[in-house]
């Protein structure tokens, strides 16, 4: 297991590449099961869990090569039955049930249990299976998925307590593409990677209107070919780098971005005072003497993501006065707190609210990573923070952020990762 040990107190100055997105990649590269010709991916990041994908795809008897960012996927013949101990990895394994439902009309996946970010149900996704006509047991912890009959078209309506589901709504349209008859989905996840998935389905043949909307209308068709697409942008990986350069930055330019998707978050800086200056693919960031607390609150896309909230939350604990942060797509999301508290942090978290009074000086201490976000958090506040902080359990940010500490070292940033 490695640790990373950041330096605190530098100041980052320059420019820095975004990689593809990871939840984009992560569905599209599913998507290539729906065709037996050659889908070629490109721009797909270099984590753990594009790398599970990847295996996960050859289990199921797909043909994969990876160069670099490049993904060659052929799925010529293909089996129906997701391995557990490589799906029990990555709870984004489940973005192969729609596909392997599309194109085979059956598909076993073990059932994801919850994990530190709250209880992670799968019924949306189910439900929107069974609208189209499959049926749907559970049993040994795997969840079966038939259809006896070819699946037909309907509407539907995803929409959960929490608002709509990303990947529940990547799993219907990629089941739909292929199923007879249209079907319309109300309530769909509007965020740009569904766009990006719907793009390359289009690539491939599917007939699919209004993704990037709440309401997504898909014309079934006969059958898909191979095509080519190129990975947006992540904007978590970017929003994530605005923000080291608001807590710590003297001119921090994230390169490689569709500014447009990280309106929410360039939002809340400019409105805490920070310089934010935009061009068609590039966002800079200049600090600020006297910034001014903020108060967000996370929902689905385009409003601010719950993928940004750890992070602001360290940056709320840098802020002079009072910042509020409340998270309404998952509620329990707070295991940064405990451990910027460790840091020196002053923050009340009550419910699925945290106020945050920003505190002068935080200070470096060991603190243990939980989720992929939580430990970006903990990595920015250890930047700003006097001497030195040992991050603990670094594989978390290994799933998710592509070269995090070399992109961070690019600036000026001083850590270094060792074995713990
Ligand atoms: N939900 C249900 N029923 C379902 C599915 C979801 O009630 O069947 C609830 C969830 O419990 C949650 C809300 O709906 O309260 C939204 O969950 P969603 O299904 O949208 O999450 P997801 O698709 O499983 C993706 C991202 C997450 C991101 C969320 C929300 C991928 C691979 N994962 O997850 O990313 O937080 O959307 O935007 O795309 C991350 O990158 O760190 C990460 C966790």
């Amino acid at each position: 297991m490695q640790k990373l040990i950041v330096q605190g107190g530098t100041r980052l100055q320059g420019k820095v590449n975004i990689s593809g997105s990871k939840n984009s990649s992560l569905p599209i590269l599913a998507a290539a099961l729906l065709t037996k010709e050659e889908c070629i991916i490109h721009h797909v990041p270099d984590l753990s869990d594009t790398n599970y994908m990847l295996q996960i795809l050859r289990e199921l008897g797909a043909e994969v090569e990876r160069a670099s960012g490049t993904m060659h996927i052929k799925a010529e013949k293909i089996i129906s039955d997701a391995p557990y101990d490589l799906v029990r990895k990555m709870r984004a394994s489940i973005c192969v049930m729609g596909p392997l439902t599309g194109r085979l009309r059956k598909a076993t996946v073990s059932m994801p249990g919850g994990c530190v970010i709250g209880d992670r149900p799968v019924d949306l996704h189910l439900k929107g299976l069974e609208y189209l006509g499959a049926t749907v047991n559970m049993d040994g912890g795997n969840l079966h998925i038939e259809a006896k009959k070819p699946l037909k078209g309907c509407t539907m309506n995803l929409q959960g307590k929490f608002g709509s589901t990303v990947l529940g709504t990547d799993n219907v349209m990629m089941a739909a593409v292929l199923t007879k008859g249209t079907t319309i989905i109300e309530g769909a996840a509007a965020e740009p990677e569904v766009e990006d998935l719907a793009h390359f389905l289009i690539k491939m043949g599917a007939k699919i209107e209004g993704a990037g909307t709440t309401r997504i209308v898909i014309e079934g068709v006969k059958e898909l070919h191979g095509a080519q697409h190129t990975v947006i942008p992540d904007r978590i990986e970017a929003g994530t780098f605005l923000v080291a350069g608001a807590i710590c930055g003297d001119g921090v330019t994230v390169k490689r971005v569709i500014p447009a998707h990280l309106k929410n978050v360039t939002d809340i800086l400019t409105a805490s005072g920070y310089g934010i200056t935009t061009t068609k693919d590039s966002i800079t960031i200049t600090s600020c003497a006297t910034p001014k607390g903020f108060h967000l609150t996370t929902r689905p896309y385009p409003a601010f993501p719950t993928d940004m909230q750890a992070q602001f939350c360290a940056l709320a604990c840098t802020i002079p006065g009072l910042s509020s942060i409340k998270e309404t797509i998952f509620p329990q999301r707070f295991m940064h707190v405990s451990e910027l508290k460790r840091m020196g942090a002053n923050i009340d978290l009550e419910g699925d609210t945290a106020r945050i009074t920003g505190v002068e000086t935080l200070s470096g201490a060991p603190v243990m990573a939980s989720d992929l976000r939580a430990s970006a958090a903990l990595v920015l506040a250890a930047l700003h923070a006097k001497g030195s902080t040992e991050v603990h359990r670094l594989y978390h940010i290994d799933r998710g952020y592509e070269h995090l500490d070399e992109k961070l070292a690019g600036l000026g940033a001083v850590m270094e990762r060792i074995s713990a």
